[in-house]
């Protein structure tokens, strides 16, 4: 079906998104558009805006943008944005991401903050010419090809990647990326289309799992930092497919509330790569084992300090 297909396709979607923007060791500033270089040098801060699989990536962002470029970002749900009075920071830049580039909420968000006094819109879009792209002043196509699958899946991870180019490119406009770092990311970036290659390859070990997992009526997925979006997104993933209800949440907020609905009934669902919380993602995963809970993790590949713990 589409979706098995648009999942495969994302190696060949990501060499897209990333092809002609990349020098040796940078991005290139003007993927994002003519005037976009003397925009980013002045950014402040990012607010972007945008809905359901799009937000979980625009969250992922925010992680992103405090850490590798040093400005301040907010994430909102469209909806949320666009019937509410917000305070514009000096020198904020919208960013609004759709696969569609026709989503009302997003749309209505834009028109709204065009009048409300930000310096610049950029659109992080797939499709070329659709209206999100034709009234924001800056864009960026994320090249996936048509998603015809309901959920939104290669969309995803090649808003991404544009995201993430983005980052680079605004850390390196305001001075706060060094040049090493930036040629650290653009290697990341170039080695993901390989990268993306190696985890479809495991589609077997994954299907034994949920087979495992079909039965079931309820899930927990759980991640920190810029992991814990993924977890929200893997649960929009199970909650729009399998029709099982799923929680994405922060994994150091399970102990105030979750927890309790933990037990061999309920799946756990951990996001646990080799990262600076990974001792606080172990920790979480012995808490849900201990009440029971069957815990799936995702994690390194090579480490085998999950399988370890008691
Ligand atoms: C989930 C999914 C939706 C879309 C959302 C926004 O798999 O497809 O949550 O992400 O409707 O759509 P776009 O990105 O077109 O604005």
């Amino acid at each position: 079906h589409y979706m098995l297909k648009e999942i495969y396709e994302q190696p060949k979607a990501i060499t897209n998104t990333l092809e002609g923007r990349l020098g040796t060791d940078h991005v290139v500033v003007e993927s994002f558009g003519n005037g976009a270089r003397a925009i980013f040098d002045q950014v402040e801060h990012v607010q972007i805006v945008a809905c359901g699989t799009s937000y979980n990536s625009g969250m992922v962002a925010r992680y992103w943008f405090e850490e590798i470029a040093g400005v301040s970002c907010d994430v909102e749900i469209a909806s949320e944005f666009r019937y509410r009075k917000s305070v514009v920071r000096p020198n904020s830049l919208l960013v609004t991401l759709s696969q569609s580039g026709e989503t009302a909420d997003t749309l209505a968000a834009l028109r709204l903050a065009k009048e409300s006094g930000y310096m610049s819109s950029l659109a992080i879009c797939n499709v070329p010419g659709s209206s999100l792209v034709r009234e924001s002043d800056l864009a960026f196509m994320t090249r996936a090809g048509a998603e015809i699958g309901v959920a939104s899946t290669k969309a995803f991870t090649t808003q991404l990647a544009g995201l993430l180019m983005l980052v680079a490119s605004v850390g390196h406009c305001r001075g706060h990326l060094s040049a090493a770092a930036e040629a650290e990311l653009v290697k990341a970036l170039q080695a993901l289309p390989l990268r993306i290659k190696e985890s479809l390859a495991l589609a077997k070990d994954i299907e034994a799992l949920a087979e495992e997992f079909a039965d079931k009526h309820h899930s927990l997925f759980l991640g920190r930092g810029s992991q814990y979006p993924i977890a929200m997104e893997g649960a929009l993933k199970l909650k729009e497919i399998s029709y099982i209800h799923a929680e994405g949440y922060p994994a150091g907020e399970m102990k105030h509330g979750p927890i309790a609905l933990i037990d061999e009934r309920m799946p756990v669902v951990a996001i646990a790569p080799h990262d600076h919380v990974f001792e606080k993602m172990q920790g979480n995963i012995q808490e849900a084992k201990a009440r029971g809970g069957a815990v799936i993790a995702i994690t390194t590949a090579g480490d085998d300090t999950l399988w370890r713990l008691p």
